[in-house]
């Protein structure tokens, strides 16, 4: 695929989605084709199993994983590999690492069946770079207070939850570190940019 795929990830209120579409509106300027996209969601199937999730109070880890892999198959089969196709910059909200951390680490839900349910979804498809922010919990709870929304399940976890998603992704840009950067966002929105569009001209 010609395209590039690039992958926004992190905990909760770290500032992804901000970030996420600043960088898009900056490539966008820069004339490179780009594509905004988010998971789960993307496209109908993906968006309704999104609001399915939301609703879910007590929904059960394997149920739950196995949800988020049909929206991102879908999602991958509509839009992520034709944009691909047509040369375009996606930048998706989150990616198959969520998966790893939410419903592996945070769920327990065990790694080989993840990594099945992702092969059967996306076979070998990978980011071709991953942007992990990170933040500490009292400056996530503080963003998501202000966001002034109804906050979801995760908006709404404890500093042991968040603290063990933040050290999660933190191993995780170690591990994956040869597609993936970890960008501290506890400065304001324009310097984190800054950063990350410095990252990504550098690469
Ligand atoms: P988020 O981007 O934080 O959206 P919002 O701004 O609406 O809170 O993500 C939605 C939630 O979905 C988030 O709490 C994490 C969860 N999620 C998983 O548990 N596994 C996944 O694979 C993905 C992509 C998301």
């Amino acid at each position: 695929m010609p395209g590039k795929f690039i992958t926004f990830e992190g905990g909760e209120g770290v500032g992804k989605s901000t970030q996420a579409k600043l960088l898009a509106e900056r490539l966008s300027t820069s004339s490179v084709k780009t594509y905004l996209t988010r998971e789960p969601g993307g496209d109908v199937i993906g968006e309704e199993i999104r609001n399915l999730l939301k609703k879910s109070e007590e929904i059960d880890p394997v149920c739950e994983v196995m949800m988020i892999f049909a929206a991102r198959r879908d999602h991958f089969v509509k839009i992520i590999s034709p944009k691909l196709e047509q040369n375009y910059f996606v930048i998706c909200d989150r990616f198959y690492d969520s998966s790893l951390i939410y419903q592996g680490l945070l769920k327990r839900v065990s790694i080989e069946d993840i990594m099945r349910l992702k092969q059967m979804a996306i076979g070998t498809f990978e980011p071709d770079f991953t942007i992990i922010l990170d933040a500490s919990f009292d400056t996530s709870h503080r963003r998501i207070t202000e966001r002034n929304l109804i906050p979801d399940e995760y908006d709404l976890m404890n500093r042991k939850k968040y603290d063990l998603i933040r050290s999660g992704f933190q191993k995780m840009a170690e591990i994956f570190s040869f597609r993936s950067v970890l960008i501290n966002t506890e400065k304001s929105e324009n310097i984190v940019s800054e950063k990350i569009w410095k990252t990504f001209q550098n690469l």
